[in-house]
């Protein structure tokens, strides 16, 4: 598709040994998307904001039903207006624009 794609990780397996948000200050990007523990989540989706970059962050619940009905997989998030909700990351999600999440 034409894009670059730059990988980070903790234990230096794949890509750039070390944090992923360490690894986006200093590489430059158009568009991130991140999956994993959600400290990293925090720390990208921040970086991100504060570099006008649009990201998006893949969520991981404990999923029972898969289907929106046992709650299991709820998640904070937020509107446009900032008014929050509960979206099921089973349902709404998995990936959501890091805007929308209350991490
Ligand atoms: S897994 Fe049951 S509501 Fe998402």
């Amino acid at each position: 598709m034409g894009s670059t794609v730059k990988i980070a990780t903790d234990d230096g397996s794949v890509g750039h040994h070390g944090f992923a948000a360490d690894f986006l200050e200093e590489t430059p990007f158009d568009l991130c998307y991140a999956c994993g523990p959600k400290p990293m989540l925090k720390a990208v989706s921040k970086l991100c904001k504060q570099m006008n970059k649009p990201c998006w962050i893949s969520l991981e619940e404990r999923m029972a039903c898969g289907i929106g009905a046992c709650l299991g997989c709820a998640v904070e998030l937020k509107r446009s207006n900032g008014e929050s909700y509960y979206g099921h990351v089973c349902k709404d999600g998995p990936v959501f624009s890091s805007e929308e999440v209350v991490l």
